[in-house]
């Protein structure tokens, strides 16, 4: 952004603090621990500040509607991200599956339980139910099939062209009784959690559950209770209901495997998500 003749400031402002401070910007670039509510927008309207970029996908943080009802223009990333995060998606199925995350941890503590994490499941030939088929939901499906894994998939917007012997849309009601892995990867949805006591009971005995996309898509207290009692047999978590995460029974569990939010920093994903940015400033502002 300097090399195209911009002026760049890299600040963390407070949120009190934040809405007069954009004031003197044309745009901001925030990430996910900066939230734009209506009060720093009230606070920067009728300024030189006409538009808010999300180095990122989701845009919780940010009040979409009234920004843009106050003639700020969002943008977000949301090429650029896909990849790492259907991975890291992958490597906690991968984890839940072979309890890599717990027998990492006691082997810290000199322990060799090899009896204890050596009934481990194949994820070869197992069925994967993968809610919101979008960027990152093909991203995971690919890997899944090319792993010979059976993929269903439940999008409001559905490709029937990616439908195949090892990928068909189903509802969700199916996608909750058939699959041996469900992953979520729709933004954080209105309502009451997705994943709930409601539903949980709908799923497979012994289901696995991977959760990179937002933590209040889950209920947390129903998710422990499906833990202990064995109904959910592992849980793949890379986001919380409240973040940083509180709910150290549920992050603490053996069977689950957690990163604190992770899912698109990788070195790779964070340059896409730069140059993408530099596109978007590039069309704004011209270089
Ligand atoms: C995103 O929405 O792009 C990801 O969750 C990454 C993040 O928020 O840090």
């Amino acid at each position: 952004v300097r090399a195209m003749g911009h002026e760049l400031v890299e600040q963390f402002y407070e949120p009190d603090e934040l809405g007069k401070a954009l004031r003197d910007f044309d745009v901001a670039i925030i990430r996910s621990k900066t939230k734009l509510r209506a009060k720093q927008i009230d606070e920067a309207k009728g300024s030189r500040f006409k538009c808010v970029i999300r180095a990122g996908v989701g845009l919780d943080n940010i009040d979409v509607q009234y920004a843009k009802d106050n003639g700020i223009e969002v943008k977000n990333t949301p090429k650029s991200p896909s990849e790492s995060v259907a991975e890291l998606a992958m490597a906690h199925m991968f984890s839940c599956a072979r309890y890599i995350s717990i027998a990492g941890h006691t082997m810290r503590e000199d322990k060799w339980e090899k009896k204890a994490y050596g009934k481990g499941i194949e994820l070869t030939g197992r069925t994967v139910g993968i809610v919101g088929y979008g960027r990152i939901g093909q991203a995971l499906g690919k890997r899944c099939q090319a792993l010979g894994m059976k993929v269903l998939a439940y999008d409001i917007y559905q490709n029937k062209d990616l439908e195949c012997d090892t990928m068909r849309y189903v509802e969700m009601d199916e996608l909750l009784a058939n699959s041996d892995i469900i992953s979520l990867h729709v933004p954080s949805l209105p309502g009451q959690p997705l994943i709930n006591a409601e539903t949980i009971a709908k799923m497979k005995d012994g289901v696995i559950l991977i959760n990179t996309s937002r933590g209040t898509n889950v209920d947390e207290d129903a998710l422990l209770a499906a833990l202990d009692s064995g109904k959910v047999y592992g849980a793949g978590l890379d986001v919380f209901a409240e973040e940083p995460a509180k709910n150290a029974a549920l992050y603490s569990h053996p069977h689950v495997s957690c990163t604190p939010h992770v899912g698109a920093s990788t070195v790779e994903a964070q340059k896409r998500i730069g140059q993408e940015i530099v596109n978007i400033i590039s069309e704004k502002f011209g270089l």
